[in-house]
C-alpha cells in the first residue's frame, strides 16, 4: 500500500471492523454453548456514546434520516459497552430493513431517557410494524421473515439486555400514532448484585 494516508486509514477500519465482527461471532458462540461471560460487575461506559456510534455504523441509504435525540451529557451505565452496541446496531439495522422501499417514509427515531434508575434507548421507524402473529416469537431464534436474514439478531440482543439485568421489548405502533414498530432496551443505571 505504499505510504497513502487514505489506503492506511482504510485499513484500518478494515482491522477494526474484523476483530469486532470475530468478536460477535464469539459471543454467538458462547450464546448457543450457554456460556456467555456475564458482564463484568465494575465495568461501566457512556451509553450516549454508544448510541451514537451504533447508529454511525450501520450501513443506510443516503438519503433516509435518522433522528438521534441524545442527552448532551454522558450516560453512565454498568456493562459491556461493545455488547450493548451491538444490541444497538441489530435494532437499527432491522428498522432500516424495515424501511426497504418506503422512501417516502418519515424515516427512524433513536431516542436515549434516563433516570435514577434506568436507561432507554428506543428505535422506532415508520415500516410496516409487526404483525400480531409475529408478535410472540420475535424474540425465537431463527425466526426471520426476510430472505437473507438469520433470525438471530433480536434472540441475541434480548440474551445480552438480560445478561445485563435488563429487557428488550417489541412494539407496533397503532395506525393513528403513525404506525411502525418501537423496540425499546432499558438497562439498570446501576450494578444489580447477583446472577
Ligand atoms: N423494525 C422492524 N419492523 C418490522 N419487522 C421487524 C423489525 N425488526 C425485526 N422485525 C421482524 O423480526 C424478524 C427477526 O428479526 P431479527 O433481527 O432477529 O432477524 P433478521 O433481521 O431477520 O435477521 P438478521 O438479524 O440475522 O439479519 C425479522 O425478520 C422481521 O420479520
Ligand atoms: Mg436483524
Amino acid at each position: 500500500m505504499g505510504d497513502d494516508p487514505r489506503a492506511a486509514r482504510q485499513l484500518r477500519r478494515i482491522t477494526e471492523q474484523l476483530r469486532i465482527a470475530g468478536a460477535i461471532v464469539n459471543d454467538l458462540l458462547d450464546t448457543v454453548r450457554g456460556r456467555n461471560a456475564p458482564p463484568s460487575p465494575t465495568a461501566t461506559f457512556d451509553l450516549a456514546r454508544v448510541v451514537r456510534e451504533a447508529v454511525a455504523w450501520v450501513p443506510r441509504p443516503p438519503r433516509l434520516a435518522i433522528a438521534l435525540r441524545l442527552p448532551e451529557d454522558p450516560v453512565v451505565v454498568p456493562g459491556d459497552a461493545r455488547r450493548i452496541r451491538q444490541v444497538v446496531v441489530n435494532l437499527v439495522a432491522n428498522a432500516v430493513q424495515s424501511l426497504d422501499g418506503h422512501d417516502d417514509s418519515p424515516g427512524i427515531a433513536v431516542t436515549l431517557d434516563f433516570d435514577e434508575r434506568a436507561a432507554h434507548v428506543s428505535v422506532r421507524d415508520h415500516g410496516p410494524g409487526i404483525a400480531d402473529t409475529l408478535l410472540p416469537r420475535l424474540f425465537e431464534p431463527f425466526v426471520t421473515t426476510r430472505a437473507e436474514g438469520t433470525g438471530l439478531g433480536l434472540a441475541l440482543s434480548r440474551q445480552i439486555a438480560r445478561d445485563h439485568h435488563g429487557d428488550l421489548r417489541a412494539e407496533s405502533v397503532s395506525p393513528a400514532e403513525g404506525g411502525g414498530a418501537r423496540f425499546t432496551l432499558t438497562l439498570p443505571r446501576h450494578s444489580v448484585e447477583g446472577p
